[in-house]
């Protein structure tokens, strides 16, 4: 870009940031003057904006160098252009290379559980391949993709999951379709060799997408990147998109009818699961989703629960795009959380989806799940058997 058209760029937003703080001015203004009638101003006793103070988090502050580099205001008084600043930072900002330098950057390194240490030798990584693809899924506009998080021995969910509320199917002119989403399980986990028989199973059912980095509960954000990456790239054409457990009980024909009904508005900009609002990182060693102070400080955004979550085809390309933008973070379904607030997108709660179950007296009665849209957790035959009796002619509700 020449200096010329840099500078106007520049006069340019000073501009409209004098436009948007005369506008604050006149807003204030006439609300005072119409609350109080008598045309005096009164200065708001609070600040209306926030400056972010430095933090102590590892995360945290690794996350401030991100959203500087992605700051347009301050690499535009640096000079450049935000492309420009992402550009000479692309090495840094993708590298694969173990990253030593966090054993000096994060408090107590040494002394967290090895699951941290393999999350944060290789955050910035997320440029992974695929060993399996079924790159023409999506050649039949698909109105419903599935896209349900699996580990490779979990076979037998996957097959029970293909036998009830995953089968693909063309109803009405609405096409659904199902992929699976693995990474590897490799022999130093000491899992044992399926590569065979997953690559069998994929020739088989054509619904397997495998990538070639390790599962493991931290890597699940590095799943959910590569499927919107996946899905952005060859399935943008999908108008909705659910993505879920493999241990979950999904009421297809339900979500298929709500699906249908919706607004053209609704539709462009639905996200909607069970949404846990207000949380923050769990503090309890012993807990699953454990997360010290030395690495991040703070609540969390909206996110829904990742047991399952439906939303518009059309976010899932901008979230993909909203995924340079944000570090990766341990725990999938917070990070989701974590590029929708970038994105500026609400997750809606939706009553229809249980991650935390129902319970016992209600799940005696089959009735109990028509109006369900997802429940979490069910084995494979109670799926295989929940979906045939709703399947049942006679079924009377
Ligand atoms: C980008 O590069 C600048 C200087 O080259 C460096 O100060 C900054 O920390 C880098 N940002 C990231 C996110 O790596
Ligand atoms: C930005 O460019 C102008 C010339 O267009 C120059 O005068 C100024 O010093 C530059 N600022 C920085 C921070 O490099
Ligand atoms: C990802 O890209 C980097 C360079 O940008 C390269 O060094 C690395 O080998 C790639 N990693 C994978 C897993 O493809
Ligand atoms: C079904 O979809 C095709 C292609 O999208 C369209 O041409 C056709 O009109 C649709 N039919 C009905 C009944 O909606
Ligand atoms: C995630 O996968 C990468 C690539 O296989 C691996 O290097 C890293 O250790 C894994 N991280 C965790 C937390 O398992
Ligand atoms: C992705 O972000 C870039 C700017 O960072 C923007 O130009 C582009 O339109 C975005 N794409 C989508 C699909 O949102």
């Amino acid at each position: 870009m020449s200096v010329g058209r840099r500078r106007l760029k520049l006069v340019g937003i000073l501009a409209m940031v004098n436009l948007f703080i005369y506008f604050i001015v006149e807003v204030s203004r006439s609300d005072s003057q119409d609350k109080n009638g008598d045309g005096q101003i009164v200065i708001p006793s609070g600040k209306f904006w926030k400056k972010r103070s430095a933090s102590n988090a590892y995360w945290n502050r690794e996350q401030q160098k991100l959203d500087r580099l992605y700051n347009p205001i301050l690499n535009l008084l640096n000079n450049a252009t935000v492309e420009e600043m992402v550009a000479s930072n692309a090495s840094a900002l993708n590298s694969c290379d173990l990253d030593t330098s966090v054993r000096a950057e994060l408090k107590d390194f040494e002394q967290l559980p090895d699951r941290f240490r393999d999350f944060f030798y290789y955050l910035k990584c997320k440029n992974y391949s695929l060993l399996l693809d079924q790159p023409n899924k999506c050649a039949d506009k698909p109105f419903l993709l599935l896209a349900i998080k699996s580990l490779i021995p979990q076979f037998d969910r996957r097959q029970a999951i293909r036998e009830s509320w995953g089968k693909e199917m063309k109803i009405n002119n609405m096409t659904v379709v199902r992929v699976f989403l693995l990474g590897e399980t490799p022999p130093e986990d000491n899992y044992p060799d399926l590569s065979g028989m997953v690559r069998y199973e994929s020739e088989m059912h054509k619904d397997i997408l495998l990538w070639n980095y390790k599962d493991s509960f931290f890597n699940l954000t590095l799943k959910e990147v590569l499927f919107l990456r996946w899905a952005s790239h060859s399935c943008s054409n999908a108008q909705f998109i659910f993505k879920g457990d493999d241990d979950v009980f999904v009421n297809t024909p339900l979500i298929l009818d709500y699906l249908k009904t919706l607004s053209p508005e609704k539709a462009k900009d639905l996200f909607i699961g069970d949404v846990i609002k207000d949380a923050g990182p769990h503090r309890e060693k012993t807990l699953k989703y454990y997360i010290p102070e030395s690495i991040y400080i703070g609540s969390y955004p909206p996110y829904a629960g990742g047991g399952g979550f439906l939303y518009s085809g059309s976010i899932a390309q901008r979230l993909y795009n909203a995924t340079s933008k944000v570090l990766l973070y341990p725990i999938d379904d917070v990070y989701t959380g974590m590029c929708l607030e970038k994105l500026g997108i609400a997750p809606e709660k939706h009553k229809g989806f249980k991650t935390f179950d129902i319970d016992e007296k209600q799940k005696k009665s089959i009735c109990s799940y028509t109006n369900i849209m997802l429940v979490h957790p069910r084995k494979p035959q109670e799926i295989i058997k929940i979906w045939s009796m709703l399947q049942d002619s006679r079924l009377n509700c």
